[in-house]
């Protein structure tokens, strides 16, 4: 009998590569004879496109081709909707957009023709307030679309009146989430080429390979096959990489050069300017929340407002949104609820997928809510959510019932203990002696795993087993993009397990689309689950074809999960995901008085994860999403003025450093199964940072009094709001240091 495989912190199998720069990122890549691309970029956000004069560029020696709108046989793509130019022709919509493609011998030969485009615009308004954006008399961004509303969905359940009129306390609250930048360490890169086979070729990173190759194929109009994407590991992606950067880009440029031809590959490489104007953004989110509970705590009605900038193109907003507006509620059993939510166009970046996929927006709000909540109250905040999580068979806003495996409970009475909340929760507004005020809070969490209301949602496998006697090695063919989060490695040891062979003689390949079944994206936490059930019924199938004889034994497995379901148009019901993870913070921090620093000194983060494959990997991914979501909370500030980009560079833009981190992150690793799940396993990578927001100003709240309603929440603002408070400005909503007010939805 062999040691089990599953639940091992297993090394990753990319590791040693990865740590002596054996790797190859986007931007090493090289080829003979390879060309270097620059893109020319709008330099407005919102205007016409009245002329673009490219003869002085094309003079300059070293040119090869200068690409344009007319270069382009099918000049549209976009994740869900095709709505975004690959090369904008008659107007711009936000500074994402691009008007050409240079392409000469090195790159300074290209940038110098670039700057030589002369380009003529007439400005049109500029739409950055998505509340603006959606009154009557706006102007339009995309013609077609009236209102610039790209999308609404509604959840309407029981009866608010009777909800509110059955609670003791009524809690209302507006708050504002902002931009997120990815702020991956490697901006975008890569080549495009033509291969022996007369393929087009873009060997870059991303988190779907396949639909970069679909994509590709409808802007070229060429059928799918001969359409390549290669990837390298990403050096990260937290979302930013699941819509098409420079592949379209690499391959139009490949693909056209060649029909002029010259068959040569085209390099490109975006500098941290260019990758922060070149991808999108996470949603802003206004929202507006009335909450109401009985005495005892019990909920009895929750209505919520959600207004998202969906930026300048659809990108991935109208899923951004549905998630906005399934999770609003939080894990929570709610009788009677009413949530509105919609997207706009604006002429800021396009919003899309930023690691929690609309959660934290709807986290964010639920949670500030539960916070005050406990205070109107006068509860206990772990005792007002364990009176009110979700449970087997609870049944959900959407008027299903949740998903079987349910451990929001698991995790908030765990980390209450491993935190000694009973303990911190009595003297919750202690004061030491010097300038420093501790502070404690808590948010709970949920997010789904994998694609929701409808989407068709699939993972394939191949398994391959080699050998006479005994299985000798085994190959595990999956189009999984591997982003950092380890799935090569988890999906090995599910291999592994499955096959009963050690982990070292399982291979698995990804990178090809040639070569690879697609598996779908690196997103929505999804591989765990999704690509893990592909590979374990793939090599259960292989196995009995190994023990029919078969030599070697080849299978393909497609995997599919519970169907979903989408909204019914007046009520919203639905079944909306098939899995979530389930997920509690509790957020220690320190405000120094004097200067208004908030130092996150420890955080508690539980997360039931179903199953742990590889703990050590679950470990990390909780570190980093709760670094990444301080970063949100405390530092980053994305600004964007007039459309226009005021945060350009790492230095602008102030992720958590080694200073910043919390002193310690005490990962709790729950596992209540799945029972779909491959052993038990829902997924990981998105609860991580979806809830410690919430926590955090709850814990400012707890340390100052101060109830701060939107992030980023700097040392100044809360310097200011302090002072604010000293004066005697009683009411800390309108006096949050130098936060505009909201204004009303
Ligand atoms: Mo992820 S935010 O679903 O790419």
């Amino acid at each position: 009998m062999q040691r089990k495989i599953i639940g091992q912190s297993v090394t990753r199998s990319d590791v040693w590569d990865k740590v002596t720069g054996k790797t190859l990122f986007p931007g090493d890549l090289y080829m003979e004879g390879m060309l270097y691309a620059k893109v020319l970029w709008s330099e407005r956000p919102h205007a016409k496109i009245l002329s673009m004069d490219i003869t002085e560029a094309e003079k300059v020696p070293g040119v090869a081709a200068i690409l344009t709108a007319e270069d382009v046989p099918c000049n549209e793509y976009g994740l869900v909707f095709n709505d975004q130019p690959a090369l904008n022709k008659d107007k711009v919509r936000s500074v994402m957009d691009r008007l050409a493609i240079v392409i000469a011998e090195d790159e300074r030969t290209a940038k110098k023709a670039r700057d030589l485009i002369k380009v003529e615009y007439e400005d049109l308004p500029v739409l950055t307030d998505p509340r603006q954006a959606m009154k009557e008399g706006a102007v339009l961004i995309h013609e077609d679309r009236k209102d610039n509303i790209l999308a609404y969905c509604k959840i309407h359940k029981g009866d608010l009146e009777k909800g509110f009129a059955e609670a003791d306390v009524v809690v209302e609250g507006e708050y504002f989430t902002p931009h997120a930048e990815h702020a991956y360490l490697q901006p975008e890169a890569g080549l495009g080429y033509i291969d022996d086979q007369g393929r087009v070729v873009v060997h870059t990173t991303g988190q779907w390979a396949h639909d970069d190759g679909q994509q590709i194929a409808h802007m070229l109009q060429l059928p799918k096959d001969q359409i390549r994407v290669i990837y390298t590991p990403a050096g990260g992606a937290f979302g930013g990489r699941e819509d098409m950067s420079v592949q379209h880009l690499l391959a139009l440029a490949a693909w056209r050069l060649d029909k002029l031809g010259v068959r040569r590959p085209v390099k490109m490489v975006w500098d941290r300017k260019e990758s922060f104007r070149g991808h999108h953004k996470r949603h802003p989110c206004y929202m507006k929340y009335k909450t109401g509970a009985t005495k005892d705590g019990k909920l009895t009605a929750i209505e919520a407002e959600f207004i998202a900038d969906a930026g300048a193109c659809a990108s991935s907003s109208s899923a951004v949104l549905a998630n906005v507006v399934t999770l609003a509620t939080g894990p929570y059993e709610v009788p009677n609820v009413k949530v509105d939510g919609c997207a706009v166009y604006t002429n800021n970046l396009p919003a899309g997928a930023v690691r929690g996929f609309g959660a934290p927006q709807a986290i964010f709000g639920s949670e500030m809510q539960m916070a005050k909540l406990a205070e109107a109250l006068n509860m206990d905040p772990v005792m007002l959510r364990m009176k009110n999580v979700l449970g087997e068979g609870s049944i959900l806003a959407t008027q299903t019932v949740v998903p079987e495996g349910v451990g929001i409970r698991q995790t908030l009475v765990e980390v209450a203990e491993e935190a000694g909340w009973t303990d911190k929760g009595s003297q919750r507004t202690g004061e030491t002696a010097s300038h420093v005020r501790h502070g404690v809070g808590v948010a709970c969490g949920w997010k789904n795993v994998g694609y929701s209301l409808g989407f068709p949602e699939q993972a394939t496998a191949i398994a391959e087993l080699y050998g006479n006697e005994d299985i000798e090695k085994a190959v595990i063919k999956i189009g999984a993009a591997e982003v950092g989060q380890g799935v090569m490695t988890i999906l090995g040891q599910i291999a592994a397990e499955t096959l009963g062979i050690p982990y070292e003689r399982v291979g698995v390949v990804n990178d090809d689309t040639s070569v690879v079944p697609g598996a779908g994206s690196a997103s929505a936490s999804r591989h765990a689950f999704m690509s893990g059930n592909a590979v374990k019924f793939a090599c259960l199938e292989a196995l009995q074809a190994w023990r029919e004889g078969q030599r070697p034994a080849i299978v393909q497995h497609q995997y599919r999960p519970p169907r979903t379901t989408p909204f019914d148009p007046d009520t919203g019901e639905c079944f909306p995901h098939f899995s979530y993870g389930y997920a509690t913070q509790i957020a220690e921090v320190g405000v120094d008085m004097e200067t208004g620093e908030v130092k996150l000194t420890r955080v508690y983060a539980a997360q039931d994860v179903g199953k742990a494959l590889n703990p050590q990997l679950i470990e990390g991914q909780i570190e980093g999403g709760v670094v990444q979501a301080q970063g949100w909370t405390l530092l980053e500030d994305f600004i964007q003025q007039g459309g226009c980009l005021k945060t350009k560079s790492l230095a602008d833009y102030l992720i958590p450093t080694v200073w910043d981190v919390p002193n310690e992150i005490v990962s709790v690793i729950v596992e209540v199964a799945d029972p779909q799940g491959p052993y038990g396993a829902r997924g990981v990578g998105e609860m991580t940072m979806m809830l410690l927001a919430p926590a955090i100003l709850d814990a400012i709240h707890n340390a100052t009094g101060i109830w701060f309603s939107r992030i980023p929440v700097k040392a100044e603002d809360v310097l200011l709001a302090l002072k604010a408070k000293k004066k005697g400005a009683e009411g800390t909503e309108a006096s949050e240091g130098s936060h505009q007010p909201l204004q009303t939805l």
